[in-house]
């Protein structure tokens, strides 16, 4: 618990050349906003998981006018504003490849050029349209039992992958061995779903695309490899959250890939034992998006107060996240499942104005105190949370740039969280900005 960091200098000398940020909770922590301020100190950011269903929210305040700007990314790593920083996604995520390039074209109408700073694994897995037709006749065949899913095609995607018969951006290469092989998956897919689907207007979107995705495409374990032994450092972005995780999260309602630090490792197909650190984000509450279980959940004007306060609405689907109070034993599992030796906390701002503020602190199911999340969902709902209260503040929080600018009821709600979750607080969130971060 001793770890300090006091600016953003100190960073790579006291988390090390390589390190991962993880969604801590169910995703939408806050992760795309610490990731845009740490590459201000990292050469390489790194997407290793996941595809469009995440949504990344980044913004920037004009120095001049003090206007804040606001950028969403879904398949972009959150390290793009930086103009000298090279972006990497690795071969543990899923392309689609006019969702990349619209990212890539709307930050050319900014003025920010990626040409040359960016590197796309030759292994990751493409998503097409039918995937996404997939993943709604999946859903709608789930009745009462939908995951909730962002309708991306993720899940369908993956699924190629496990079944060997996905396509890959490096396939791309040779342009008509990909059409054939496009056309043989489009048509299994039509035959067992039961769907019609113009499968020569989507090999024809690839024609150009293809072109243009060429001199991207590398082989980017060799790439990250070869930078790291140069002594390059290497920042890897989670998305969604570990409780999301296909093996480690509240299955089935999470998500298809690997979100935690293992599949960071997998992900970017490099070494595990050279991930020196990893960044917890934890939200000052808890949202989730889509269905599943959610036992701090607040289905009352709290959560009403939450969700309107922080802007829960999902950065992919605009969906309204729900929203409860801060799960102690959710965060704690995840500092242990990743390894977690460093805590951002974000939103603290949020909680401004509330009279009271409770953390779920214990789960007990039949009695008996339960330390982790069940893989049965049947006893995960069934658990019953503990509950610490604590009294809020009214001060806005937004100017808060020490530890010691905090109000005192604030200062206790996060040195009680640090205590039950167990790791240190090293970066507070007090606001949606780039500067509105307090090191610790
Ligand atoms: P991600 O998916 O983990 O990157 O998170 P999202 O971008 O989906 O959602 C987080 C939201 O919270 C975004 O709208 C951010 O702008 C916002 N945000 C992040 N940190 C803070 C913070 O400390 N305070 C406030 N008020 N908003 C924050
Ligand atoms: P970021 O990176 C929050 C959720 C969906 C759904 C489940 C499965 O922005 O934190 P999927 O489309 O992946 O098959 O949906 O996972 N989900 C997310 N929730 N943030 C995300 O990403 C998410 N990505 C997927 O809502 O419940
Ligand atoms: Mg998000």
């Amino acid at each position: 618990m001793s770890l300090s960091i006091k600016n953003a200098e100190e960073i790579t000398k006291k988390l090390g050349q390589v390190i991962y940020v993880a969604g801590t909770q169910w995703g939408d922590e806050g992760k795309g906003k610490l990731v845009d301020i740490l590459s201000g100190e990292y050469d390489l950011i790194a997407r290793s998981a996941g595809g469009a269903n995440a949504g990344h929210t980044i913004c920037v305040k004009d120095p001049e006018t003090g206007e804040s700007k606001k950028f969403v990314f879904h398949l972009l790593p959150s390290g793009v504003l930086r103009e000298d920083k090279v972006s990497v996604i690795g071969n543990g995520t899923v392309v689609h490849v006019p969702t990349l390039l619209d990212e890539i074209n709307g930050l050319k109408e900014q003025g920010i050029d990626i040409s040359g700073r960016l590197v796309i694994s030759d292994r990751a897995h493409m998503i097409f349209e039918y995937h996404k037709i997939i993943d709604g006749i999946q859903e709608e065949r789930k009745g009462d039992n939908k995951v909730g899913t962002t309708k991306r095609g993720i899940g369908p995607c993956y699924a190629d992958k496990s079944s060997r018969i996905g396509i890959r951006m490096g396939d791309l290469k040779d342009f008509n061995a990909f059409a054939e092989r496009l056309r043989k998956n489009a048509e299994r897919h039509m035959k067992v779903y039961g769907f019609d689907f113009d499968i020569e207007q989507e090999i024809n979107i690839y024609r150009d695309a293809a072109e243009i995705m060429e001199p991207f495409v590398k082989n980017t374990t060799e790439y990250l490899c070869n930078a790291h032994s140069e002594g390059k450092t290497i920042l890897a972005e989670g998305a969604q959250g570990t409780h999301l995780d296909i093996d480690i999260g509240t299955y089935p309602f999470v998500t298809s890939s690997n979100t935690t630090s293992g599949g960071a490792a997998t992900g970017l197909g490099f070494p595990p034992n050279k991930i020196e650190s990893v960044i917890g984000i934890a939200k000052a509450y808890t949202t989730r998006v889509g269905a599943g279980p959610f036992p701090t959940e607040l289905n009352n004007q709290e959560g009403e107060m939450l969700r309107d306060a922080g802007g829960e609405y999902g950065a992919t689907t605009g969906r309204p996240r729900r929203c409860g109070w801060f799960d102690a034993v959710v965060v704690k599992n995840a500092v242990m499942i990743n390894g977690i030796n460093s805590i951002n906390l974000t939103k603290l701002d949020v909680l401004s104005g509330m009279k009271s503020i409770k953390i779920g602190t214990k789960y007990t199911l039949d009695g008996e105190e339960v330390k982790f999340i069940p893989a049965s969902l049947e006893e995960f709902e069934r658990v019953e949370v503990e509950y610490e209260e604590f009294e809020g503040w009214d001060e806005d929080l937004s100017d808060a740039r020490s530890f010691d600018d905090l109000p005192e009821n604030a200062k206790k709600y996060v040195l009680r969280l640090e205590e039950v979750i167990g790791a240190p607080i090293n970066f507070i969130g007090v606001g949606v900005n780039r500067d509105e971060i307090i090191y610790r």
